[in-house]
């Protein structure tokens, strides 16, 4: 079976171990304090959250995700159903549903799996004080508990109409929660710092930050091997490992999708060389193609020039003389609108004033196509 897993969350074995975050987080929870966890995208965030409770042993997490949020009752019945897959005792289960009274809740049970789940009724339209009982709930359910709340993608929170106020209710109940440590995470780029940073939010300064950026190429590199080597006794040469990295941006969900497409291109006790690197992309390009040719369709010919001459580039120093003649467009003017578009589309983004590409798979076929 292919060893390498990207696109979700890894844990135990396919987790590469982070020593320094892991540390770093495991005394934030032991000492009931709350964090915000920022990152890049797959740079192994949730992954590291499920870890490092996992590893905790007697901790257990609430883990509510609040990816592409869009109402008040979405984000609660979001959160009543992590605590109920939590716990499903009817009593417990009996309170929720008292508690958002309100909002009519019914409870539905799923016909295959038995699985409880609540649905809210929508048209009673919830508030931002509709929160405050689901709270109490947390503080009392779980104050005397060794429990980790998860607030994942918490950015997304900003979606909500009466966003300022609900994040106003949430800050005022949590802050007197001090036996739970809750976690906040997100991407940078999205808008954590609003939340946290700005000094007119609810949240400012309301947690301890920590950064999950790309795992360091000696760790990764020498897990990647020996998930090569014990699956089969493939043997892979070091310029190989350079390759993955340098093509994957070093980013750990793509550089194990390009190392499990190189493993699908290969067979048991092959010695594996940078010959291995067309045929893995292909197999990663094959399935993407796609999309690929949908953002060149949505792309002027100088927006395309510029997305080229940053991949040829390497990101660097749009406004210098060599990008001028690599994209033989003149007006820094217009570099500068082609590159806020591509920022726009998402199919590029701006790190340490590097533009990096969102899907660095992408690059590698504009590059191979020769545009
Ligand atoms: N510690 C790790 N060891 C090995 N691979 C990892 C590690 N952390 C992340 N990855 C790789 O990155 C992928 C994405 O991980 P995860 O979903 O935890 O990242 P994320 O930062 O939460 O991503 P997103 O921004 O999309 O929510 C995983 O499927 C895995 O391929
Ligand atoms: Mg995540």
């Amino acid at each position: 079976m292919n060893p390498f897993k990207y696109g979700r969350i890894v844990v135990d074995e396919d987790f590469c171990s982070r020593p320094v975050i892991e540390e770093q987080l495991t005394n934030f929870i032991l000492s009931k304090q709350n964090v915000l966890i920022e990152g890049e995208r797959r740079t192994g965030k949730t992954s590291l959250i499920y870890e490092t409770v996992r590893k905790l042993k007697s901790y257990r997490y609430l883990y509510i995700d609040c990816f592409e949020i869009r109402t008040i009752e979405d984000f609660c019945r979001r959160t009543v159903n992590a605590m109920i897959s939590m716990e499903k005792r009817a009593g417990f289960i009996e309170s929720l549903v008292k508690s958002l009274a309100h909002l009519r809740p019914k409870m539905t049970i799923d016909p295959l799996t038995g699985e409880p789940s609540i649905g809210l009724d929508a048209v009673t339209g919830a508030r931002p004080d509709s929160i405050e009982g689901l709270m109490d709930v947390i503080a009392d359910e779980y104050g005397k508990r060794k429990i980790v709340v998860v607030f994942d993608e918490f950015q997304d929170i900003l979606h909500l109409k009466d966003a300022q106020a609900i994040l106003a209710v949430f800050r005022g109940k949590i802050q007197f929660h001090t036996s739970i440590p809750y976690v906040f995470s997100g991407s940078i780029r999205g808008s954590m710092h609003e939340i946290f940073y700005d000094p007119a939010s609810p949240f400012f300064k309301s947690a301890a930050s920590m950064t999950v950026s790309n795992l360091e190429r000696e760790r990764f590199g020498e897990f990647i091997i020996a998930k090569f080597l014990h699956n089969g006794g493939r043997r892979i040469q070091k310029e190989l490992l350079t390759a993955v990295f340098e093509i994957a941006q070093d980013t750990p969900g793509d550089v194990q999708e390009l190392c499990a497409a190189i493993w699908d291109s290969t067979s048991s006790r092959q010695s594996i060389t940078t010959d291995i690197i067309p045929a893995a992309l292909d197999l990663i390009f094959s399935r993407e193609q796609r999309v690929y040719e949908n953002y060149l369709g949505l792309l002027t010919g100088q927006q395309l020039r510029c997305l080229v001459s940053l991949a040829r580039l390497n990101g660097k120093a749009p406004f210098s003389a060599e990008f001028i003649q690599d994209s033989g467009i003149r007006q820094p003017g217009s570099i500068q609108k082609a590159l806020e578009r591509l920022i726009g589309l998402r199919i590029i983004y701006l790190v340490n004033r590097e533009y990096k590409y969102v899907n660095p798979f992408f690059r590698a076929w504009l590059l191979g196509k020769g545009y």
